[in-house]
């Protein structure tokens, strides 16, 4: 097809080579997170929403001598991460049902939340945080891109085609996220202190092609599935011109994806 887009048709579920297209600019965050968690030595780690590893890799490296393990609901992506880090152990579970068996000293989890339901977010932070020690951390980071146009321009796709119905019927964009406030609102009264920020991250990208691979791993997951394929091919075609008119390119021809993301840590009292 004309735009060579065929390539980029979804199966369902995570798919881990997918997402690590981006790798390298997908654990940037997970750095910056760690960097704020204040524990030298904890001894118990647990990476929520673990993915392919990328972020139990790093904690591995921050704390080598921890007891860290990786968890997920995906069991294409724990399979990835078990191929990567066969040291390390990794366990299947849903963070909505998933309940901790003994206090970690760090509950990690970057780019995870956003994926729950709306109504459930603050509260399974909320539930994670009671079992915790005193002392004991949650680290939370998640995209807060709902308004860029990488994700407005998906919504406006699902607007304007003969998908309109099914993607209605499905609400298939991310919620957006509690505010600052309301997330500090609701988990001070657990902890003795909750850091909240913002970090805008400028990624270059050799083109337009690229954004759309790149939220092909994550973001449009949701609007593609239900779609059968010739009707993908169609929807990523429209969201590509989109995404061609809204951002310019550089001078060197490279387009610039800006991505925002929100950052918590609390500190269990
Ligand atoms: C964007 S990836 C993040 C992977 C990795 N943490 C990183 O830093 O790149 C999101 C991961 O969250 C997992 N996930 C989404 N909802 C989940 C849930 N309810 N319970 C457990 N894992 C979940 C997905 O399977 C996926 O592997």
């Amino acid at each position: 097809m004309a735009l060579g887009l065929r390539s980029l048709i979804l199966k369902s579920d995570w798919n881990s080579a997918q997402y690590l297209k981006f790798g390298d600019q997908r654990t940037i965050p997970v750095r910056d997170l760690l960097a704020k968690v204040p524990l030298t030595a904890p001894k118990r780690v647990i990476d929520l929403g673990c993915g392919p590893g990328n972020s139990t890799a790093l904690l591995k490296e921050r704390y080598p001598n921890a007891q860290i393990t990786g968890m997920d609901s995906s069991t294409e992506m724990l399979e990835k991460a078990r191929k990567t880090l066969p040291d390390l152990n990794f366990i299947q579970a849903d963070l909505e049902s998933y309940q901790l068996e003994q206090p970690a000293d760090l509950l990690f989890s970057n780019a995870v939340f956003h994926w729950l339901p709306t109504q459930q977010r603050v509260p399974i932070m909320q539930r994670l945080l009671e079992k915790q020690a005193p002392g004991g951390v949650l680290a939370i980071q998640v995209p807060d891109n709902a308004d860029e146009p990488s994700h407005s321009m998906m919504r406006e796709t699902a607007q304007q085609g003969p998908w309109k119905t099914e993607l209605e019927k499905r609400k298939p964009a991310l919620s957006r996220f509690p505010t600052p406030h309301k997330l500090y609102d609701a988990l001070k009264p657990l902890c003795s202190s909750v850091d909240i920020w913002k970090t805008n991250y400028f990624h270059v990208l050799e083109n337009h092609r690229a954004i759309v691979e790149w939220v092909k791993g994550t973001g449009l997951r949701p609007f593609l599935d239900p779609l059968p394929n010739h009707q993908q091919e169609r929807f990523l075609q429209l969201y590509h011109e989109k995404l061609q008119r809204a951002y310019a390119p550089l001078k060197d021809g490279k387009v610039m994806l800006r991505y925002p993301r929100l950052f918590v840590v609390a500190v269990r009292a």
